[in-house]
């Protein structure tokens, strides 16, 4: 099993706020639409209100604090904790495959960052306004071994981090 971050993050650590992400970037939309299809994908409760439907050809878990949680959608797991969706996803790895992708927002990045073994980290060479961060990447305890760089619609890159093991 493979437990990755997948996430987009501004030059100012910036990666959402009023439950909306500050950009549209369709290159990286495709990125996450191809990394994460037909995987097991971890959100938290807020991230999951604000797209407002399971992601299609993706097993869809929420993790949220409220014991008596209904999704508006059929086809999404609801778990108590992170370590719960992630055991949860782990029994589903041979239908949805080793890698399980955890997709924000921002309290479940910062929790779940020190479980994580790549990131998939887009970011952008811009500053945007906005009141969810994502948590500072160290590099005493990740190394980047990819970059691809972009330029439209603003300059950004793809960047891949492993856990130093
Ligand atoms: N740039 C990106 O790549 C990216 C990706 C995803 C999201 N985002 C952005 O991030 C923002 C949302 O992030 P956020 O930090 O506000 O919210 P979030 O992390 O999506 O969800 C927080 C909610 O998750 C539940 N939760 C958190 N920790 C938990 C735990 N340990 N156990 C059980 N449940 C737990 C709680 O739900 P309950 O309140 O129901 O208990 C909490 O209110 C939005 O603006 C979104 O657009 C950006």
């Amino acid at each position: 099993m493979i437990l990755s971050h997948i996430v987009a993050v501004a030059k100012n650590d910036v990666i959402g706020g009023n439950n909306t992400l500050p950009w549209d970037i369709p290159e990286d939309m495709k990125f996450f639409r191809e990394k994460t299809k037909g995987k097991a994908i971890i959100m938290g409760r807020k991230t999951f209100d604000s797209v407002g439907h399971p992601l299609p050809q993706r097993l869809n878990i929420v993790v949220t604090r409220q014991a008596d949680f209904k999704p508006a959608a059929p086809n999404v797991v609801v778990r108590p904790n992170i370590e719960a969706a992630v055991e949860y996803a782990k029994s589903q790895t041979s239908k949805y495959g080793e890698e399980i992708f955890i997709i924000g927002g921002g309290e479940i990045y910062k929790q779940s960052l020190p479980m994580v073994d790549v990131i998939y980290l887009t970011r952008i060479h811009k500053e945007f306004p906005g009141t969810v961060l994502y948590p500072k990447v160290s590099p005493t305890e990740f190394e980047l071994v990819e970059q691809r760089d972009r330029t439209e619609p603003v300059p950004f890159s793809f960047l891949t981090y492993m856990r130093r093991r």
